[in-house]
């Protein structure tokens, strides 16, 4: 069994918790300033799940936005992953939570992947492969964390950076007489960095009594390792698609800190302009970064048929991992 068409991205959806937190407000938490924060990372603000707000739930406000940008049901979708590395439990799956949420149906392959931040673009390849094996139609895409939940809200090097929020899309066979489509992923992991950013507690292996359940970061070695993933990972996508950075309409990356995006677009040889940036309103969100903002741009009209993307991200792990578009 094999499709019949290329995949494409059917539609886009996004969900932010409403609660604002401004830089202001953190500084009187730690011992910060929003000029300290917007000099070294871009973030001016970040949004905070509260009152019952979960993962899944905003995991399915998003994927609930992105079918009815889809102008699909439910009952269109076969296969569900949720990207998170901040599930709403150990088990079940937040993407069985989703299910139930939303109304998918019971013959569907519904599971959760952690790539942490890249985890969103590792889904989308995931999703692309079982897509194209012909076994399934249509997939519900989703990146959502809850960050925050997992913060040392006495930490300044961390506490500043993370935000929550979700985005989804709908995968599925592309539009007759369409072009969109997905062109080309590659994925990877940099062996030997697991300790660089990393939440050491809270998982199965034997617990040391230091071990927390906040994320610990090494954020000067994060940020080289960052630069390099993501700018290798284009390269490579690039080259062997025989494209250059200057063909790209639009590149939506991992909104982590405005530095490593800057460094980016300079190595792409890219005007700014090309890149799409939220994360001052965002912080980083993890799983929901890219997809999130791939929401925005296409809302905003900064996204066009027939442009050309990149989306390229890096995690925990370290992971990192690029997808090309053609919209
Ligand atoms: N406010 C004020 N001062 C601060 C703060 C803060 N919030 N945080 C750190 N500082 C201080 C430090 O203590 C240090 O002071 P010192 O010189 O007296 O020791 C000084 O500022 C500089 O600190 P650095 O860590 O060197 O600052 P840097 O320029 O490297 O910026 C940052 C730190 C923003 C964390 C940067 O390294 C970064 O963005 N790294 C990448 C992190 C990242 O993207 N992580 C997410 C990965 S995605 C995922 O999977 C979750």
């Amino acid at each position: 069994m094999s499709p019949a068409s290329p995949i494409a991205i059917l539609g886009t959806g996004s969900h932010a918790p409403a609660r604002i937190l401004n830089n202001d407000e953190l500084s009187r938490l730690v011992d910060t300033s929003d000029e300290w924060i917007i000099t070294r990372t871009g973030i001016r603000e970040r949004r905070v799940a509260e009152g019952g707000e979960t993962t899944a739930t905003m995991a399915a406000g998003a994927g609930r936005a992105a079918l009815a940008d889809a102008g699909l049901s439910p009952h269109d979708i076969d296969l569900l992953i949720v990207a998170t590395c901040t599930p709403d439990l150990p088990m079940p799956s937040t993407a069985c939570l989703v299910q139930t949420a939303l109304g998918v149906r019971e013959r569907a392959a519904c599971f959760d992947l952690n790539a942490a931040c890249s985890g969103f673009v590792y889904a989308l390849d995931q999703a692309w492969a079982l897509l194209a094996s012909g076994r399934y139609r249509h997939a519900l895409v989703i990146g959502a964390d809850k960050l925050t939940s997992a913060v040392d809200w006495t930490d300044r090097t961390t506490c500043v950076l993370f935000g929550d929020g979700a985005g989804a899309i709908v995968l599925g066979p592309a539009r007759p007489g369409s072009d969109s489509r997905l062109i080309d992923a590659q994925l990877g992991a940099i062996p030997g960095t697991a300790e660089l950013l990393s939440i050491p507690g809270g998982g199965a292996s034997p617990a040391t009594p230091e071990a927390r359940r906040c994320i610990t970061m090494k954020g000067k070695e994060v940020f080289k390792h960052a630069v390099r993933g993501m700018e290798e990972v284009a390269r490579d996508l690039l080259a062997r698609n025989g494209l250059t950075g200057a063909e790209l309409a639009c590149v939506v990356p991992h909104q982590a800190n405005l530095r490593i995006i800057h460094a980016l677009a300079q190595y792409l040889e890219l005007p700014y302009e090309r890149i799409f940036v939220n994360l001052e309103r965002y912080g980083n969100t993890s799983a929901a970064s890219i997809p999130l903002a791939l929401d925005e741009a296409r809302r905003s009209g900064r996204v066009k048929s027939g442009d050309l993307l990149l989306l390229v991200a890096f995690g925990a792990g370290l992971t990192y991992g690029g997808a090309l578009v053609r919209w």
